[in-house]
This record gives C-alpha cells, structure tokens and sequence, in this order.
C-alpha cells in the first residue's frame, strides 16, 4: 500500500534502520527494486525526478507505481518527488498522486544557482502548507551538495556567481538547521556532508576530510528528532566499473560513498539514502555483458532482464545493509 514518508520514516527512526530512496525512470528499475524489497521484506521508497518525469511522462510514472503496490500489496511503497524545484512543481506532484515530496530550496528554480536562506525558508515552508493539508510529506534540503576535494558543487548542482564554496559553506550548519526545522515543519531534512550527484564523487577513497560523516553527528545531536536525508549516496561499486570497462565502455577512476560510512550515518539519524547512479551502473555494465556474450541476439528482453537481475540484486545488497529487511 502506498504510505507517506513521514510514516515510514517514524517506523524507521523507532527501529534504528535506514531505507534506500531510489530512482526511478522505467519499468525494469520499479520491478528490480519490488522484487528486492520482496526477497528482503522491506519497506520501499521510489522517487521521481524533473529527468524521470520527462523521461517517462507522469501518467506512466503515475501508474507503473500503481501497478507495483497493486503486484506487492504487502509492501509500503512511498512515491516520492525528488528534487523539486517550485511550490508549483510538488503542487503538480501532489495532485498527481505522490504520498511524499522533496522542495529542494537550496538551489533557486534554475536548478544551478545556490539560493539565500531565506528563499529556501520560506518556499519550503509553503510547500509544508500544502503538503500537509492532504498528508503528503515533504523532504527540504539545507545546505550545498558538491566536492569537498575541489571546492565546488557537482556538475549536476553548479555553482552559483561566487563560484568556488569554502568547505564551511558547503557543509549543512547544525544551528541553521535547527532554525531550519523549527520554522518550515518539514518532515525530513536533506543535509550537505561533501557527496554530490553522479559517479564522479571522490578522486579517491573518501576520509573524513572530504566526507564528512562527523557533520551528521553534530546535525543529530543538535536536532535528534528530525529525520535526516542523504543525497548522492552511491557507492559506486568498484566491481561493476571494472565490468563496464572489460566490455567496452570508457569510465574513469573514481569513488563513491562506502556502504559502512552510510551505516555509521545511520547509527546518528540517516532514514533516508538518496541512490541512483548505483542502479544505472550496476544496469549498464549488465547490458553490455549481455551484449558482448551474445552477438546474435536481438531480442532487447535478454539484455534488460540481465539488468534487472543486477539491479535487484544491488537494491537487495542495500535494503540489508540499511536494516531495512523485515520491516515491511
Ligand atoms: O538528483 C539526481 C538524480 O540522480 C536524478 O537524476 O535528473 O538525471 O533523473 P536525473
Ligand atoms: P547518486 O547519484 O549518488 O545515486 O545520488 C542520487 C540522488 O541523490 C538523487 O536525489
Ligand atoms: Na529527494
Ligand atoms: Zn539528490
């Protein structure tokens, strides 16, 4: 059944557990995270972005959700809207039909422009407005995603005219973020700790000073009730580069964020981890095996089961690392 995320995310708090936020753009990703969240018994987040939305169109995200809580009755599934950019757009998504919706207020609505704080307080808590009044939850952000090692915010993120950010403007302030939580009501907050969007996250193994899971301790302790959020959480798996490289495809050396720095995250109040890039690579590097073993299929089905296969078995990976298998 479809619940909000506020619902889950209490559950999650209660239990100590962590739940993966994927995204979603397609049937094979919504059907290798369902049989994942089957195979563990755990509780499912799917989200949305503008990219999926235009990718797939609304109606069809709209109904191939319905059709995972229609195929999985036991399963809560929370349909999220990642990264919204307006009051307007997570108004669209409300009434679309969306139980949770993110008002990234960081960034202004051009998606690349870092924002003031009071900009982000007050579209964020108009949104809560909204949201509220028909139990729809909402996810805001404070703070900048981006590269603690270069100074700058990811290439999905940008920066805005200042350009280069120091390291403590990056970082999510725990005082702000009280103020934050107190006069917006959101439900769950997203925080910058030096992880962005995308494969490319870290040159090279992260440590503490690029990667700064010490911030999280600071921000819970500070705001130990409020749900915490982590956004470009990837791992980046070293073993699925390797098989995009042995069949053709052309990644550079690079790193993500450690599943047991996510857990540690966990253990100080992380309910939410924000992944994509995983599910793209883990898929990719399935297709291309598929392709190189077999010239002579056709049949694009044999490609995209292999994907989703590797996609499933990923997501499955992450709901038991989260805690999340048997919480259902
Ligand atoms: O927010 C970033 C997610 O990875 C979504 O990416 O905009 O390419 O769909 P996308
Ligand atoms: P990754 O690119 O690390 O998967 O992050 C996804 C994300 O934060 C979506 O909001
Ligand atoms: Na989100
Ligand atoms: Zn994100």
């Amino acid at each position: 059944a479809m619940i909000s995320l506020r619902r889950l995310l209490d559950h999650a708090a209660e239990h100590r557990y962590g739940v993966p936020a994927f995204n979603v753009n397609n049937l094979e990703q919504i059907q290798a995270i369902m049989q994942a969240a089957a195979k563990t018994d755990s509780p499912v987040i799917l989200q949305a972005s503008a990219g999926a939305r235009k990718y797939a169109g609304e109606p069809f995200l709209r109904k191939m959700v319905e059709a995972a809580a229609e195929m999985y009755p036991a399963l809560p599934i929370v349909m999220h809207q990642d990264h919204g950019a307006s009051p307007a757009q997570c108004m669209q998504s409300i009434r679309s039909g969306f139980t949770s919706v993110m008002m990234d207020g960081s960034l202004l609505e051009d998606a690349k422009t870092p924002s003031s704080y009071d900009y982000n307080v007050a579209v964020t808590r108009r949104v809560v407005e909204m949201a509220h009044a028909v139990n729809v939850s909402v996810e805001g952000e404070l703070g900048c995603l981006g590269s603690l090692e270069s100074g700058t915010a990811g290439e999905e993120d940008g920066v805005g005219a200042e350009g280069v950010l120091t390291h403590e403007q990056m970082l999510t302030d725990p005082e702000q973020a009280a103020d934050f939580v107190a006069q917006t009501g959101v439900d769950a907050l997203a925080i910058a700790i030096g992880t962005s969007h995308g494969a490319y996250k870290f040159s090279r193994k992260p440590t503490g000073d690029i990667l700064a899971i010490d911030r999280i301790k600071q921000i819970h302790a500070r705001i130990p009730n409020t749900h915490l959020v982590m956004h470009g959480s990837s791992s980046v798996p070293q073993e699925w580069l390797a098989v995009i490289r042995e069949h053709g495809g052309d990644i550079k050396e690079t790193y993500g964020v450690p599943v047991e720095e996510i857990q540690e995250g966990i253990r100080h109040g992380v309910r939410k981890i924000n992944i994509d890039t995983d599910i793209r690579l883990a898929m990719t590097g399935a297709m291309r095996r598929a392709m190189a073993k077999k010239p002579d299929e056709f049949d694009p089905r044999k490609f995209l089961s292999a994907a989703m296969v590797a996609a499933r078995d990923l997501c499955a990976d992450r709901f038991e690392a989260f805690g999340c298998a048997g919480m259902a």
